[in-house]
């Protein structure tokens, strides 16, 4: 009776431990105690060898103990529903929650939002296009033709399957394609991605960002292109920013110009960045050239824009004190996490 007892007790044991995650064990679990060949009817057998005065106690006992095995049985039944184990019982409510990390904006994002929320404050419009481009877009309607030597101006990445075909080289694509539409005047803000065959380094990548703007109306002038690029890096970099326009030259722009600003790291006295000379350089830009005004059916005698494009790696890189442009495209959680202003 004792020895009953204890076996009983033991059992009941392992029987609470006993969980289930799929109907297949609850089967299993069914087959070693309820089965045939199984436990209970094992210890069924044990009747035999107890006294007879203790006969009544011990059925009473092993009746108890096969409710009890029952009961098991029908709530692992309940617990797992189509083959998987039912969360009603296993989660505590009163735990506290996990704290999910806060994601963080990249700063290629950042830089990005900075500089197109400046120029919708002037009233231009978001625009974006495609980055595989067709030739014409990319180069021909920019006043590229074919074997033009300014196309070796940037290393273009061709479709295999169709030589028609480009990864854009820049996102002066968008200008096109805003202009095709045929609805003047246009303020536009484009950015996007853009892709060059560059070996990549610290210092360049096959792939990067840019912004393009894009203004055409009637009697724009070489002023209004200046005075909206002074406001934007008056925006940018603060009042103190000192300016310079360089005389440059873009297929699409006559005339074209570079825009340097003096040195936001030094200040304008010389540093490695400015690489002494105490300016930045920081855009190109220039008039949208007659021709590329008329191969978008816009009558160049009687509008006029300009247009102008810049990076938003190198600013971002100067802003942020990143000296390896391969960061960016890295996508290591160390490097992004630490970026976490709002815009
Ligand atoms: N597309 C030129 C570049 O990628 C930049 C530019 C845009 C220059 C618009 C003039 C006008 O270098």
């Amino acid at each position: 009776m004792e020895q009953l007892l204890k076996q009983i007790e033991d059992h009941k044991k392992e029987i609470s431990a006993f969980t289930a995650a799929d109907e297949k064990q609850v089967e299993e679990f069914r087959i070693k105690y309820l089965g045939t060949k199984g436990l209970m009817k094992s210890i069924m057998g044990e009747m035999k060898n107890v006294a007879v005065e203790n006969k009544k106690e011990a059925g009473q006992l092993l009746n108890d103990f096969k409710v009890f095995v029952e009961e098991k049985y029908n709530e692992l039944k309940e617990s797992t529903v189509n083959g998987q184990q039912s969360t009603a019982n296993s989660i505590d409510l009163s735990l506290p929650g996990d704290n999910l990390p806060i994601g963080s904006r990249h700063p290629v994002v950042l830089m990005r939002n900075r500089i197109v929320s400046i120029f919708q404050r002037l009233g231009f419009a978001v625009a974006e296009g495609p980055e595989i481009e067709d030739d014409w877009h990319n180069f021909g309607a920019l006043n590229l033709p074919e074997h033009h030597p300014a196309r070796d101006m940037q290393d273009t990445f061709y479709i295999q399957q169709n030589p028609d075909w480009v990864l854009r080289t820049h996102t002066s694509n968008v200008q096109i394609r805003e202009m095709e539409k045929g609805k003047l005047p246009i303020r536009m803000i484009m950015p996007g991605r853009v892709y060059r065959n560059e070996t990549v380094s610290a210092r360049s990548h096959c792939f990067f960002h840019q912004v393009e703007g894009l203004y055409i109306d009637e009697h724009v002038s070489f002023a209004d292109l200046k005075q909206t690029l002074y406001f934007f890096v008056k925006e940018m970099y603060g009042k103190d920013v000192k300016v310079r326009f360089r005389p440059s030259y873009f297929p699409f722009t006559e005339p074209s110009a570079e825009m340097d600003v003096s040195c936001f790291i030094c200040g304008g006295s010389g540093c490695n960045i400015c690489k002494k000379t105490g300016w930045v350089e920081i855009l190109g830009c220039g008039m949208v050239h007659p021709n590329v005004l008329t191969n978008c059916n816009i009558d160049p005698a009687k509008y006029t824009g300009f247009a102008f494009g810049m990076g938003i790696e190198r600013p971002a890189m100067l802003k942020y004190g990143i000296n390896d442009i391969r960061l960016f495209s890295e996508n290591d959680v160390r490097f992004l996490k630490q970026f976490t202003s709002a815009i």
